[in-house]
């Protein structure tokens, strides 16, 4: 698709018809309501050009967010779900209730996944399993959603399977957990790839956007690793990332970050950043 910046300054996303997004609100979701709007629209600005992936799918809402909106491209689309597609505990009572726990308190929430994403069937495929693992073919990606860098070794390898995938001047990223406070290798990477990537908008609390210029060599994929820097370089990328994005972001969401890496001496996975 074509975006600029200016595009995204008028938020068209807002202007979505409720009735288009029905279906896909049926869908349980952890996407703010502002987001759901974002992914509706950013799928139905496709243009056929390659492969929608959603990293991180986890009920379904986000892949049902942007296949609505691919639905109504009028283009050919299809969209990948990533994700163990398993869930435990609070998320599985509040947004699979109907999944019904093993012994271990782990249920398996894949049939569930299918059955809400029926209205979309033939249009998107479930990859079960360690993102960390996941190949990609190597096809065009025209959307990448990501809600799993949830660790550097998880942000490194996404970059590298998916990044090198991206059409220059028509592929987009949504970084879901962008400024999430205990994820700050999120920013540290992208800031090192800011050549390559344009930021486009800030979508309620964490939520940021951007467009792929130009695809990311190996090299600067290697330079842009965030697994093994140390906290002081970690937080000399979170300052570096403050500074390229301070029209968009408040400089405290990046002081957060570094009173987390601060906090958390070399802990590089977000659920034990305390
Ligand atoms: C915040 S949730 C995603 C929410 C979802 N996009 C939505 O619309 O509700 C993050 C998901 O990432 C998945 N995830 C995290 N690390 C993963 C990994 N290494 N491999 C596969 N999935 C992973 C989790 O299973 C979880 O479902």
């Amino acid at each position: 698709m074509i975006l600029s910046r200016s595009e995204f300054q008028d938020r068209p996303w807002h202007a979505t018809p409720p009735l288009d997004m029905v279906a896909a609100l049926a869908v349980s979701s952890m996407l703010g309501p502002e987001e759901s709007q974002l992914y509706h629209w950013v799928g139905r600005r496709a243009q056929g050009l390659g492969a929608t992936v959603d990293l991180g799918a986890f009920a379904g809402g986000s892949a049902a967010r942007l296949l609505s909106g691919l639905t109504l491209s009028g283009h050919r689309h299809h969209l990948h779900a990533y994700d163990f597609f398993t869930a435990t505990g609070k998320a599985r009572a509040r947004w699979v209730p109907d999944a019904k726990p093993d012994s271990n308190g782990v249920a398996d929430i894949l049939p569930h996944v299918m059955a809400r994403l029926a209205p979309w069937q033939g249009q998107f495929t479930l990859h079960r399993g360690d993102i960390g693992q996941a190949k990609w073919s190597g096809d065009p990606i025209e959307i990448l959603a990501v809600d799993a860098a949830k660790s550097t070794a998880l942000t490194d390898h996404t970059a590298t399977q998916f990044y090198p995938a991206l059409l220059p001047g028509q592929s987009v990223i949504m970084h879901q957990d962008f400024l999430h406070d205990i994820l700050p290798w999120i920013p540290a990477q992208m800031v090192a790839l800011r050549d390559c990537f344009e930021p486009l908008a800030k979508v309620e609390n964490d939520c940021l956007v951007f467009m792929c210029h130009r695809v990311p060599s190996a090299m600067e994929l290697q330079g842009a690793r965030t697994d093994g820097l140390s906290d002081g370089d970690l937080c000399q990328r979170v300052l570096l990332a403050a500074d390229w994005l301070k029209a968009m972001v408040p400089e405290r969401r990046f002081e957060k970050m570094i009173h987390k890496i601060q906090a958390n001496p070399g802990v590089r996975i977000g659920w034990k950043m305390k």
